[in-house]
Formats: C-alpha cells, structure tokens, sequence
C-alpha cells in the first residue's frame, strides 16, 4: 500500500528497457516563475537534472537518449535569454561531458549549428568528433533543431542527387530517406518524454517519432527526477505496441 501523499515506487523491468528515449526538456521557465527566480535561473536548473538524467540512463544501460535542448522556434525568445541559453548551454555541456568522457558516452548533435555563437559550435564539433569512436551509450542533443527543418534539408539534398543523376526519385525508400537524417543510422526513440503538463509535440523528431510511445507528465524539467524516468518507464512497459498489427 503506497503512503498516504506518496506515490508508488515505479516496477520497472530492466530487461526490457527501450533502446531509445527521447525527452522534450520543457518547463525551465515556469520553476524559475513558481520560485520568484529569473526564468535563466531555471534553464540553469534544467542543465543539472540533464546531467543527473543522462548519467542514469547510462547507468540502467538506455543505449541511445536523445534531448531538445533548443528548438529552430526558440529564437523567438528575447535576445537575452537566448543569449542566457547559450552561454548556459557551452557552460553545463562542458561539465557534462568532462563527467561522460570517463565513460565513453558519444555525443552527436542534431541540428544546424552554424547560427550558434563560435565557442559553443566549436564546443559541439570537437565534442562530436572526439567521441566518435566512443563504444558508450550515445547522447543526441538537438540544439537549433526542428523536425521539419530536418526533412526540408534531407529532401534538398536529394533533389540534389537526382538532379546530378546521382539518384533516382522512384527508387526512394524510407530507409534511405531515415539516412538523409542528422539521426541517420540509430533507431527510432521507442519512447518520448514530455515534462511541464503541455500535451504537444513542438517540431521534436517529426520522422522518427511515428512510433513512438508517448509519456507526459506535469513535473516541470528542473524537477525531473530519476523516479520519474522510472515511472515512464513502468509506463512505456505497460502499453502494447502493435506498429499496425493486431
Ligand atoms: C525549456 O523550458 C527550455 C527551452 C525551450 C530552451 P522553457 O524555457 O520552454 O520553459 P517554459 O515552457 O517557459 O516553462
Ligand atoms: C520545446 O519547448 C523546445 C525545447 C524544449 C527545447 P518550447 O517551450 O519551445 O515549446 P512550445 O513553445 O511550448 O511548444
Ligand atoms: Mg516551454
């Protein structure tokens, strides 16, 4: 019997974990809000429990994650936390990373990552090319990603190729198209999270999503916590996915 005012541990079993999980890491705003604190104060917040996150996802041996960290929409934002965002984002993902190099976690980057500020693009591109040839589990992070970015740049370069005789339209399948991805080569998230009680999917892994199994909570991502991973997990466990079947 659970506690009164506790929830129930989770049971996950770790046999049967998803290779892939995806998180849309929302909700850094609102804590800050609820907390009196300046909305950077909770992108901030948000870098810790990615860390915190990441690390035991690792640990329970999820072979790939992969997190939204900024979106192609999110340079709507005022130029100050965008900046704030940046500055954050070179700073906990080189404390991230010093902390995963012992563990041979591969990190890769989803996204155009040329609009970023310098230090934070070079940041990124040694990150990706010194880990590549890591044997650990492997971390995406989406930064200037956008699902439908994504496509629009698979189909250019395609368009390309046939029109170069290099490929031919009719031949196409969606194999192939995956490969035209920045998520080329790894399989698509069994499940994806959503923090923060919004119900959407804001332009994440549009493609490689159609299967997907959701999981949406109302903890906001500051407060994520390792029990919580749990719980979607225990209910990514009970759900039965039949890709079409019966
Ligand atoms: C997610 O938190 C972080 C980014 C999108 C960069 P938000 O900043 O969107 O937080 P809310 O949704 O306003 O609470
Ligand atoms: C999605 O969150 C993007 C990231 C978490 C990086 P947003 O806060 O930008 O999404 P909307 O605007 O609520 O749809
Ligand atoms: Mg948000």
């Amino acid at each position: 019997m659970p506690l009164f005012g506790k929830k129930e541990e989770p049971k996950v079993d770790y046999s049967r974990l998803p290779q892939h999980i995806a998180i849309i890491m929302d909700g850094n705003g609102r804590w800050a809000k609820s907390r009196g604190l300046p909305r950077t104060a909770g992108h901030a917040a948000g870098a810790e429990t990615f860390r915190t996150i990441a690390t035991y996802c690792r640990e329970i041996g999820i072979k790939y994650l992969t997190v939204y960290a900024f979106s192609t929409e999110n340079w709507k934002r005022p130029m100050e936390e965008v900046s704030a965002i940046m500055g954050l984002l070179k700073k906990y993902l080189l404390e991230a990373i010093t902390d995963m190099e012992k563990e041979k976690v591969r990190f890769y980057f989803f996204g155009d990552l040329s609009p970023l500020p310098q230090e934070l693009r070079q940041l990124c591109q040694e990150t990706q090319t010194r880990s590549a040839g890591y044997t650990g589990c492997r971390v995406n992070i989406c930064l200037n990603y956008g699902g439908r970015d994504e496509i629009l740049r698979a189909a250019r370069t395609f368009a390309g190729q046939c029109a170069a005789g290099e490929k031919k339209a009719e031949e196409l399948t969606e194999a192939d198209f995956s490969g035209y991805l920045w998520s080329a080569g790894i399989p698509d998230p069994d499940l994806v999270i959503r923090p923060s009680g919004e119900e959407r999917i804001s332009n994440f892994l549009l493609w490689q999503s159609a299967y997907a199994e959701f999981y949406f909570t109302d903890v906001n991502w500051p407060d994520f916590s390792k029990e919580e991973l749990r719980r979607a997990l225990a209910a990514y466990q009970s759900r039965s996915r039949r890709f079409g079947g019966v």
